[in-house]
């Protein structure tokens, strides 16, 4: 068996952070975001997966390197163009070489694992499987339509109407017939919006009699795509975390409670920490409070400030901030800071698509 996680795309929700940063190598709980279906995959056992990028082949590779820090090999494919999520497995049949495999985005992260679904597909004759979740605003996203056999029988995309709450988040299960819909007459075609959809290749599948399953996951899945979410990922991904190792250096003035991570040369001093927290290297936080759910890059200086629940990139700077900071995702080397002048103003340096709420 094999694995592909689709890391391409255009991540346009989460502009502006997106402009200068592939939205996969975001941190959330200090990990960037494409290790969490990374390590889902290794988790159940696979070795050879293939990671679809679409640009800054440089930049993902500097992170995950060739796979050897999880004893796994990655090969990397080049979509060139976003044209949808089954292009990516288009482009895949020669890192596929008639294997089955599993399909991840590399922007979902499914908290409890994935080897459940991965267990069904590897021991039935199966062609595809796909898992479904339980989802309040299913109208807006894939919709599958099952019979009481847990047979796929349709895949309808934003239905105005759906018979109940069932979704279809990222991980799907394929064998190698999947790339039959690519040829011929019968080939799968772009949707309205030009892309081709995830749910092409499965009603191509059930079209043509081949065995579509569906399968419940029972954990929890996050899609950090947009802002709120992200940060509220951040949350749960700390409130799961197990090993918080304190590395840094805590002043006597300063008090800790619950679970906190330091990492080493961080320094904390006169300031009050309550976890969950996630603290990176090289971080100086000083005369401050940080509340639970914050995670804090590498080389951050935190002066005289309260932050909770937020995300702060690498390098971000905030010094003498009145009032508490909340629900934020701070992008790398940020400064805020405040000076004692009245009367009271604001100095704002912003990037395209920023948001600001005073
Ligand atoms: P989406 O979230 O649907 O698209 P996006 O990442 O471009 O973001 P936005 O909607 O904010 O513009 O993509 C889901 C995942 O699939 C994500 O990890 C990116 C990846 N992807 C590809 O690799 N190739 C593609 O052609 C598309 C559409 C997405």
């Amino acid at each position: 068996m094999k694995a592909i996680i689709a890391a391409g795309g255009k991540g346009t929700r989460l502009y502006p952070l997106t402009y200068s940063n592939n939205k996969h190598l975001i941190p959330i709980a200090n990990k960037p975001l494409v290790f969490y279906p990374l390590e889902s995959i290794v988790e159940v056992g696979i070795k050879e997966i293939g990671i679809v990028y679409r640009n800054n082949l440089d930049e993902i590779k500097g992170v995950l390197g060739n796979g050897s820090k999880w004893g796994v090999k990655l090969t990397y494919i080049q979509q060139k163009e976003p044209l949808g999520l089954a292009h990516v497995i288009k482009i895949s049949k020669e890192f596929i070489n008639g294997d089955r495999f599993v399909y991840h985005l590399g922007d979902n992260i499914f908290v409890n694992g994935i080897k459940k679904p991965f267990d069904i597909f590897n021991s039935g004759k199966i062609n595809a499987l796909v898992t479904v979740i339980h989802h309040k605003e299913n109208s807006r996203m894939g919709v599958p339509y099952f019979d009481r056999k847990g047979n796929l029988i349709e895949y309808v995309e934003k239905p105005k109407n759906p018979p109940h709450d069932f979704a279809i988040p990222g991980l799907y299960f394929f064998d190698s017939s999947v790339f039959k819909c690519f040829e011929g007459k019968s080939a799968i075609k772009p949707s309205e919006r030009g892309e081709y959809e995830i749910s092409a290749p499965y009603q191509w599948l059930i079209d043509h009699q081949y065995v579509v399953k569906t399968v419940e996951y029972e954990g929890i899945w996050k899609d950090p795509g947009k802002f709120n979410d992200l940060v509220e990922t951040n949350m749960v991904l700390l409130s799961f975390k197990k090993d918080f190792l304190n590395k840094g250096k805590i002043d006597k003035k300063s008090h800790i409670s619950g679970d906190i991570e330091i990492g080493k040369t961080s320094r904390i001093k006169g300031s009050t920490l309550r976890g969950p927290l996630s603290i990176d290297e090289d971080v100086l936080i000083k005369n401050s409070y940080i509340g639970p759910y914050t995670s804090i890059g590498k080389n951050c200086t935190l002066i005289n400030c309260h932050i909770e629940n937020s995300v702060l990139m690498d390098g971000v700077r905030i010094e003498n901030v009145e009032g508490r900071i909340d629900a934020s995702l701070i992008g790398r080397n940020s400064q805020i800071t405040s000076v004692n002048e009245r009367p009271v103003s604001h100095s704002f340096m912003l990037g395209d698509h920023t948001k600001v709420i005073l």
